[in-house]
């Protein structure tokens, strides 16, 4: 273990309706950062959960004829298995409707009122309850809510607002100064361009409905729904009362989220946390959004991409895989069924699939299963070497940046090098000629392209990846590599035993489908 301590999050997701591919794909992105930061033996700390209170949930619990706490039970169980099925190792799960969070959201709210940062008074105006946001009138778009297009409501209630002006300035300034603060730059200009227009203060607390964190000093009020979840990160740390794992862990390495919620955690968060006395998190890492063909996901008008569904066709692994290689970081992508089973068939199947495969069945018939010694290297063998040493140079520069598509670029183009260097070294012929000691070598390198493989890809696919490593025979856990140690080349020992070869990623025939 190093003494460094790894602090990374996703948004917690709303319980009003099932979630989607997309869903998926934000807790895979941090889900793989985790895993890699594991590997190069840090302290990780992984946080993701649920954002139950508001009245966008308190509406779909009486539209199902359930009491808000008993529909959010259900629905945060569902959240948890859907993370469970994809493999995600989050340490932590916060629920806003925990007694550990409510605690500390209403000392937050304590420290902002002592400090002056909130005064009462009266918003009128537009919200929309399905992006939980005021909005003004020359934000709305034909009248409607200009990110999820669905109606407004004019509501007028006394509020508590919290100085955002006061602190616009030196958000700036730490945006300015900070140029990896908000990731990418697209988003970076963003916000830089929506402070520049001026921001109102902003509304931190609800009087219409009851579903949220009554504030203490005034329990007419609870939380506005945006604060309460906000807040998720750090009152999972204990942030304001033991704080214990908040002096370990803050400030958070990544906040990785969605691009629609680019301002609520580049803009207000900061400037709630200036407020507060407490660092700022070193960086918001927005990702686009995942369409289905050209359209943007949305269940009243059927575009769906069910997460269970999908992965039942393919497999959980090779979904987390489609999702890291066609999506660039920032970028918004797109799911088809035609688009996966291609890549499937192309990158898993043809690539890496035959690749195990050939090696792993000219282990078992030359040297009956046991990994042989190798010998004095030649040209090929050193330029697959080389061709390692290029790819794990790419592949630790892109994924602590997130540029996991680069990452398994390089990856694959070091697979190509694997199969170009069997069709190179024919290890066939080494057999009918007798040249042991070639083949001894040949192959001993193959199993050790396979071994390296298996360790950097295993942050994107683990489950699958453990059972290659059982394919191989190694007998140490692959949880417990490390990066870069293990990812030397020869570490592999000779003599090891492998296990029972069978195809990872049998093709799929589109016929079928
Ligand atoms: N509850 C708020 C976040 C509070 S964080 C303090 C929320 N919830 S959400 O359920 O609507 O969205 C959760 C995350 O999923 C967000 O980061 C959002 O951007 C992301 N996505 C929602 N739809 C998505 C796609 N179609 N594609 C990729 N990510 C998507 O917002």
């Amino acid at each position: 273990m190093t003494d460094k301590n790894f602090y990374v999050t996703t948004a917690i997701y709303y319980v009003n309706e099932k979630l989607h591919l997309g869903h998926v794909y934000e807790f895979v992105l941090a889900d793989t950062l985790a895993r890699y930061h594991r590997l190069l033996g840090e302290d990780v700390f992984f946080l993701t959960g649920t954002d139950e209170h508001g009245q966008k949930v308190e509406r779909a619990a009486l539209s199902c004829g359930k009491k808000p706490q008993e529909y959010v039970d259900h629905m945060s169980g569902e959240v948890i298995k859907l993370l469970e099925y994809f493999h995600i190792s989050n340490d932590d799960f916060l629920r806003t409707t925990q007694k550990r969070h409510e605690r500390e959201v209403q000392k937050f709210f304590e420290k902002l009122w002592e400090n002056g940062d909130i005064y009462k008074g009266k918003y009128k105006g537009w919200y929309c309850v399905f992006e939980e946001n005021f909005l003004t009138e020359s934000q709305l778009v034909d009248g409607k809510c200009p990110e999820c297009g669905r109606d407004v409501e004019m509501v007028e209630e006394e509020n508590y607002f919290f100085k955002l002006s006061k602190y616009l300035g030196k958000v700036l300034e730490h945006i300015e100064k900070n140029p990896d603060f908000i990731i990418p730059e697209t988003r970076r200009n963003e916000v830089v361009s929506l402070i520049k227009q001026g921001l109102d203060n902003v509304s931190v607390s609800r009087t219409a409905f009851k579903w949220g964190v009554p504030l203490t000093f005034d329990k007419k009020h609870v939380s506005y729904v945006w604060i309460d979840a906000l807040l998720n990160y750090i009152t999972a740390l204990g942030a304001l009362t033991d704080g214990e794992k908040f002096n370990v862990f803050w400030p958070a390495d990544y906040h990785i989220i969605g691009k629609d919620i680019i301002k609520f955690h580049a803009i207000i968060w900061p400037a709630l946390l200036m407020s507060a006395g407490i660092e700022l998190p070193k960086c918001i890492a927005a990702h686009g959004f995942l369409l289905k063909g050209e359209e943007k996901l949305s269940k009243s008008k059927g575009i769906v991409l069910n997460p269970y569904d999908i992965a039942g066709k393919y497999g959980v692994d090779p979904v987390r895989y489609f999702l890291l290689k066609e999506i660039v970081f920032g970028n918004d992508g797109t799911y088809t069924d035609e688009l996966m089973v291609n890549r499937f068939n192309s990158d898993l199947s043809n690539d890496l699939g035959n690749l195990v495969s050939r090696v792993l069945t000219m282990v078992k018939k030359y040297f009956n299963g046991e990994i042989p010694n190798r010998d004095e290297p030649h040209e090929l063998d050193l330029q697959l070497q080389k061709s390692w040493e290029v790819c794990l140079d790419n592949y630790l520069k892109n994924m602590s940046d997130l540029k996991f598509r680069k990452s398994l670029v390089s990856i694959w183009s070091f697979v190509a090098s694997a199969n170009w260097y069997v069709d190179k070294t024919e290890p066939w012929s080494l057999e009918k000629k007798g040249s042991t000691s070639k083949l001894k070598t040949v192959i001993y390198n193959l199993c050790e392209g396979l071994r390296l493989l298996t360790i950097v890809i295993y942050p994107i696919m683990p489950v699958d990846m453990e059972k290659l490593w059982v394919q191989l025979g190694i007998k140490e856990k692959i949880s417990s590599c490390k990066i870069p140690q293990d990812l030397k080349w020869g570490l592999l020992k000779p003599g090891t035993k492998i296990g029972k070869i069978y195809p990872l990623f049998p093709r799929i025939n589109k016929q079928k489908l």
